[in-house]
């Protein structure tokens, strides 16, 4: 039996569904019965039928499919797969935050640990930030951990005080400017799509910022038959598969997530037949980390059960 085959067999025999994000390698994403950008996957968690999520992604994923559905079991293919930008905000400047500012909202992207989480008022993806940001009461935003998602977000909600907090993605910050400007240089009909992770000159050059998810969708939507895609190189695999006929370029230097890449299928397969790397979060943390997520997926209007497995292949998102 091959490696794919023993995963479907044990996936049936397990009662496991399998979870990936576009960034982890095409045999990974070609094996997930649900595959999508994080806003897709925190939503599909909720509501699942089968007792067991194996999540192909990095650490704040697992720990917010636990946190959202305490009672199955969250398996981590590789544990050590984690995201550097999730830890770069503290518990101690959102309380000295809280003490500078009445009217204060705090506003935590999905990417964070759940001891940031916790600390914080509702969770935001790229997918859905701009709304949740302008539908909160509160003027004053403290944005953690991005830098850069938080000025796209500011920038499209002026009635908002934002207060920034000096985090970002280290695989989306490096994406050349020059770079984008030469692959711009060399195929001129192409549109540049960027994501909201990126620094504010490549955002401002391109045809189209937003979350990965939008940014598959819009290549699809779109008239223009090449691209320059600014965003993790994984995403390659979906662009491809959907549109065969459009062409995708990515910088010279591809952005790669190491963490994401981690994910390999014998370590899906590791996890399906041992049972390990079971992802925990306990008491309080999950107790409070579950508010801002939940109020998330509630003013998102997404709190329903994940779309039923479509008969053939995938669901994605
Ligand atoms: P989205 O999945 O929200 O597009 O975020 C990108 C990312 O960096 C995930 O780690
Ligand atoms: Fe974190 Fe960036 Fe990797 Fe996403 S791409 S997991 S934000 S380091």
């Amino acid at each position: 039996m091959t490696v794919k085959e023993e995963i479907e067999q044990l996936k049936k025999e397990k009662n496991a569904v399998i979870l990936a994000h576009y960034y982890v390698p095409p045999e990974v994403q070609e094996i997930a019965d649900y595959i999508g950008d994080s806003y897709y996957l925190s939503k599909t968690a909720v509501g699942l039928k089968q007792q067991t999520i194996v999540f192909c992604g990095v650490s704040f994923m697992g720990e917010s499919a636990k946190i959202l559905n305490p009672d199955k079991t969250v398996l981590m293919p590789d544990p050590c797969a984690d995201c550097e930008m999730a830890h770069m905000a503290d518990a101690e400047t959102i309380r000295r935050m809280r003490e500078r500012y009445d009217d204060l909202a705090v506003v935590c992207y999905i990417n964070s640990t759940a001891e940031l989480k916790r600390h914080s008022d509702v969770c935001v993806t790229s997918a859905n930030a701009v709304d949740i940001v302008q539908a909160l009461p509160s003027r004053n935003i403290f944005f953690i951990p991005d830098r850069n998602l938080a000025r796209f977000v500011a920038e499209q909600a002026p009635e908002k005080n934002f207060i920034f907090n000096e985090g970002y993605c280290p695989v989306h910050e490096q994406i050349s400017l020059a770079e984008a400007e030469k692959a711009k240089a060399e195929h001129p009909g192409a549109e540049v799509l960027a994501h909201p992770e990126c620094p504010e000159a490549l955002c401002r050059m391109s045809d189209y910022v937003g979350s990965t998810s939008g940014i598959i969708k819009y290549a699809g939507k779109s008239s223009a038959e090449e691209f320059i895609v600014c965003t993790e190189s994984g995403v390659r695999y979906e662009l491809e598969k959907r549109y065969p006929r459009k062409r995708f370029y990515f910088t010279q230097t591809e952005p790669v997530c190491r963490d994401m890449k981690l994910i390999t299928l014998e370590k899906v397969l590791h996890v399906l037949k041992t049972g390990k790397n079971e992802m925990n979060v306990t008491g309080n943390v999950r107790e409070e980390a579950k508010k801002p997520l939940e109020r998330m997926l509630e003013l998102a209007g997404a709190k329903q059960t994940a779309e039923t497995k479509q008969t053939a292949g995938s669901a994605r998102g």
